[in-house]
């Protein structure tokens, strides 16, 4: 069982705190006097902690040796969340809501407040989720993963651009160990098909010469099925289980991508810029060499994205003019009669 420093909100249920010990066991039983004496409570309490859990969609065998639970549940529970990540991120603070407004805004607040580097507030849905260019991030419960991150980087203020793109690398490693090929759309969005299937937003607070925060928000569209898309969502986003066919458990695809979420952020650190990473972004870069037009606010500019350069700008080949783009959204070019933007 994790205990500190690994913390969690909710974990004071009953069926919360079993959840752990039933995963811990699994495949094998734990029997119902076992677990009301770890928990301190009679086995009429740990049945109906059971039925709850079962309520959630758990498979859960009961026999004359215990309970057992199959496989490994889609859940997001903090305290199930901390067995399955503590071990191996024994920093990380986890703070869950079943529903907010978005994970970002809250994760903002505490980093305000002084929460520490490493602290990951998850959300099983979100009211008022935010996405880049003050766009808002659509997500139905059970769905999305949903989560942000927050981080203190010791790393000079001009970095930071570039670890949209270690972010977005990141996920799309992660993702390719599902058997996956997400393409990056510059600076971070995670492309398969042509579609959206995941965004990354970025926010944080700079003082002159350091980073005090950032904010790193990730949303995947995980378990959407096409009819779950609305009319202005539906030709441009996808989910994982469009794609696979299969419906995808998240609290293993948090895992996934937090392996190689700090391995990415330890390189780009320790290794003082993004140049090292810079080939691994450009192998999985969409629209590379093609014609795209991007948008930066009003200014609209039309070129060949030829790469990205060290800081994480784009590289657009503007006539004879290499232009470097720090930030803006993009779009294919099709037919080059068609005005820009
Ligand atoms: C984008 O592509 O525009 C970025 C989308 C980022 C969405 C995630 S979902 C979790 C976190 N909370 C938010 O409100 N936004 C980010």
């Amino acid at each position: 069982m994790p205990n500190d420093p690994m913390r969690w909100e909710n974990g004071k249920d009953l069926a919360d705190r079993i959840l752990p010990l039933l995963a811990e066991t699994s495949p094998g039983f734990v029997s119902g006097e076992e677990i009301a004496g770890r928990m301190g409570v009679s086995r009429v309490a740990v049945w109906k902690a059971i039925q709850r859990l079962k309520g959630h969609g758990l498979a859960i065998q009961a026999s004359r040796k215990g309970y057992c639970l199959e496989g490994r549940p889609d859940l997001l529970w903090p305290s199930y969340l901390a067995w399955l990540l503590g071990e191996r991120f024994p920093n990380l603070s986890i703070v869950y809501r079943e529903t907010i407004d978005s994970t970002s805004t809250l994760a903002k607040r505490l980093a305000q407040e002084g929460a520490g580097a490493g602290t990951l507030v998850i959300a099983d849905q979100q009211g008022r989720g935010r996405g880049r260019l003050s766009r808002s991030w659509f997500s139905r419960p059970g769905k999305s993963l949903l989560f942000s991150i927050l981080l203190r980087p010791q790393v000079a203020p001009e970095r930071l651009p570039s670890l949209s793109l270690v972010t977005a690398l990141a996920l799309a490693r992660s993702l390719e160990k599902q058997n996956l090929r997400p393409m990056l759309k510059w600076p971070n969005d995670l492309l398969l098909g042509g579609k959206k299937v995941a965004g990354i937003l970025l926010e944080s607070s700079m003082e002159p010469d350091q980073i005090e925060w950032v904010v790193v928000g990730v949303g995947i569209n995980v378990n959407y099925s096409i009819e779950d898309w609305s009319q202005e969502l539906a030709p441009r986003s996808t989910s994982l289980q469009e794609v696979t066919g299969k419906s995808l458990n998240r609290a293993e695809l948090l895992r996934g991508f937090l392996e190689e979420f700090s391995r990415h952020i330890d390189q780009w650190t320790t290794a003082g810029s993004f140049a090292a990473q810079k080939g691994a972004y450009l192998e999985r870069m969409a629209w590379l060499d093609r014609v795209v037009d991007i948008r930066s606010g009003k200014e609209c500019k039309r070129g060949v994205a030829i790469g990205v350069g060290d800081g994480g700008d784009l590289l657009l080949q503007v006539g004879g003019e290499i232009e470097r783009i720090r930030w803006g959204e993009g779009s294919l070019v099709i037919d080059r009669n068609n005005p820009i933007c």
